[in-house]
């Protein structure tokens, strides 16, 4: 007998194109049918990479054949970064119309935020759109990338240029896949809780603090609690903002600095998107301080406890880069972001009150960096 998951829904709610996010320990091996209900009894195409086909595609394969669905083979495609390129997404698109696909075809994208992305722009692209399920298996993944329908890849001249707004038809969450995840991993998914704590859910920040170490040590109900708080908080702002014509800006929380940080570091192993972040939104309070508009006191707030979980929370933590501010800031002047030229900055009046500015004085924004480089 298998016991029941506790599981959270979560609703996106965007009309006629709304969807549920399911969150829970253990959620994916009894989806089955969910996942069969929006098939129509039919095998979806499932998407994964070689680390996690090992790891949770026989759960999924399990689960679609408990609901009455014999799967077909995955598509397999290598792990990491490179594999969101063109090159990758032509092998992702031949793989898909081998199958001689109908409209009614149905991908699902098992796996982390590259995976999510690739298999997203595929559904968005393939005989004009068709439709997919999120089952996000990295931290970062449940609580950000598989929420929102940003979908695509990475271009020669900078990450995710090329892509679509196409949103899931279902979101399945399960944390007790996190249990495989290097700790790193976790880490820098963590770092994304805390972004929208420190967006606009003080209280949730307050709770972090306290409970912060449990959900990176993998304790079942404090991890489900995270990342469901952190995907309501994700989906309330989309829901308002689906375009990104404003609040949804605010999830850019420590982005315009971590991508700059990011590109100097090659996108690698060096430096992972969610440490670039965690370092990126340390630096946006301490900006937002030095412009007079944040309490010290809560920079340091923010500040210490992305520390006391064991993120990197300025560039010279990070090993073995010698870093170039001009350099930073010509990336940053180079984020999709800008707009008419101008850089536009989350900053933040305190713990969970962030706000957009585009007018930020470049001199204080060269004086913070070189001072950052420099301890
Ligand atoms: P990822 O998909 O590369 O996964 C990280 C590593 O963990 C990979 O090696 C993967 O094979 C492995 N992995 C995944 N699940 C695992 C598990 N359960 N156990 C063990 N190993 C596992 O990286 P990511 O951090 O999940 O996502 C990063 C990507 O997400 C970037 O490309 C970024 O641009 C994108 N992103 C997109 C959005 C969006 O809104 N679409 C938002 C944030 C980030
Ligand atoms: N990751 C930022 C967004 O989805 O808008």
């Amino acid at each position: 007998m298998t016991t029941a998951t506790v599981t959270d829904t979560v609703r996106l709610d965007l009309g006629a194109r709304s969807y549920d996010i399911l969150v829970g320990d253990g959620v994916l091996a009894q989806a089955g049918a969910k996942i069969a209900a929006i098939t129509k009894g039919k095998a979806p195409i499932v998407v994964t990479d070689e680390n996690v086909a090992r790891l949770h595609l026989p759960t999924l394969e399990r689960t679609l054949r408990e609901a009455g669905i014999e799967p077909t083979q995955a598509i397999i495609l290598p792990a990491g970064e490179k594999t969101k390129d063109f090159a990758h997404f032509e092998r992702l698109m031949d793989a898909i119309l081998e199958r001689g696909i109908e409209r009614s075809a149905v991908l699902v994208a098992l796996g982390g935020g590259v995976i999510g992305d690739i298999t997203g722009f595929a559904a968005a692209s393939a005989l004009r759109g068709i439709d997919f399920v999120q089952v996000p298996t990295t931290l970062l993944s449940q609580v950000d990338s598989s929420v929102g329908g940003k979908t695509g890849i990475n271009s020669r001249h900078g990450k995710n240029l090329i892509g679509a707004f196409h949103q899931p038809r279902l979101v399945i969450a399960d944390t007790a896949t996190l249990d495989t995840l290097p700790k790193r991993e976790v880490l820098a998914g963590y770092a994304e809780v805390v972004k929208y704590g420190l967006i606009r859910l003080p209280n949730f920040f307050a709770w972090l603090e306290q409970n912060g170490a449990r959900v990176v040590e993998g304790d079942s109900d404090a991890r489900r609690y995270a990342v469901t708080m952190s995907c309501r908080a994700k989906a309330d702002i989309v829901g308002a903002d689906e375009r990104e014509s404003g609040d949804r800006a605010l999830l850019n929380l420590g982005h315009t600095f971590g991508h700059a940080l990011e590109a100097a570091t090659g996108f690698g192993q060096k430096l992972l998107h969610g440490e670039g972040v965690a370092i990126g939104m340390v630096l946006a309070f301490d900006l937002s301080v030095r412009l007079g508009l944040c309490p010290a006191e809560d920079a340091a707030k923010a500040r210490a406890h992305l520390a006391s979980v064991g993120l990197p929370v300025k560039p010279t933590d990070v090993p073995g880069v010698a870093w170039d501010v001009d350099e930073l800031i010509a990336s940053m002047a180079k984020d999709k972001k800008v707009k008419d030229g101008r850089i536009t900055f989350v900053l933040a009046r305190g713990i969970g009150q962030a706000f957009t500015m585009r007018d930020v004085d470049p001199a204080a924004v060269r004086d913070l960096l070189e001072e950052a480089v420099a301890t």
